[in-house]
């Protein structure tokens, strides 16, 4: 009998030890999670960080959660307050926390608790480079990585960044875990395309939630 529901999302999609391609799983939630950005953003506005070699990153960037991922001159660090307003991080959207920790779940890592949740905004042409997610203390737990509009290239590749590279395309909804043998694997996202994407207009976001560790307890 033919399957009708084959092609029903959410699917998923192994990737790599560890790591697994949950498609459209957050496909139900995106306006809510854009609903989340936007109220984030209102309160610490997206903005393109300079990294600790001098170089001005393409991607704009914001957080919320305990703790925000930042770069500057003097390197990349988590920090509760947010350098730009001096207040704390916005904290994260119930919603985000729901989607991340079920997310993780069904990839088969339980207990994942974020603490951190970064916000990355894509224009067309803008890009990021190759690299280890590994400013975290806790190695254990998984990246839980969502993406929202325009569709975009992400590379995966291995422990050293000359490993082959798969290229994926990421679509509006689809969510990437990786955790485990595959928790420090190079990664980044080739130059998006010019779109446009009813949710988010001529822009791709993707929210990258971590359990750093880092937080004050
Ligand atoms: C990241 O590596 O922080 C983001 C990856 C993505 O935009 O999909
Ligand atoms: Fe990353």
């Amino acid at each position: 009998m033919l399957d009708l529901f084959a092609d029903t999302p959410p699917w998923q999609e192994p990737l790599a030890p560890g790591a697994i391609i949950l498609r459209r799983r957050a496909l139900a939630d995106a306006e809510s999670l854009m609903a989340g950005i936007e109220q984030v953003i209102g309160q610490s506005p997206l903005r393109q960080m300079v990294t600790p070699g001098g170089y001005t990153m393409s991607v704009a960037m914001s957080n919320c959660g305990e703790v925000g991922w930042t770069t500057d001159r003097r390197g990349y660090l988590y920090s509760p307050i947010d350098p730009q307003t001096g207040a704390r991080w916005p904290a994260m959207p119930a919603a985000f926390l729901i989607l991340a920790q079920r997310c993780a779940s069904e990839a088969g890592y339980d207990r994942f608790c974020p603490d951190a949740c970064l916000i990355n905004r894509y224009a067309p042409g803008t890009k990021l480079s190759l690299h280890q997610d590994k400013d975290e203390q806790e190695l254990a737990a998984p990246i839980v990585s969502v993406s929202l509009g325009l569709p975009a290239i992400f590379q995966f590749g291995g422990l050293s960044r000359g490993d082959p590279l798969q290229r994926l395309l990421l679509e509006h909804g689809d969510v990437v875990v990786w955790g485990g043998a595959s928790r420090l694997f190079y990664h980044g996202i080739q130059p998006l395309k010019e779109g446009y994407h009813p949710l988010t207009g001529g822009f791709r976001f993707n929210l990258t939630f971590r359990q750093t560790g880092l937080a004050a307890q």
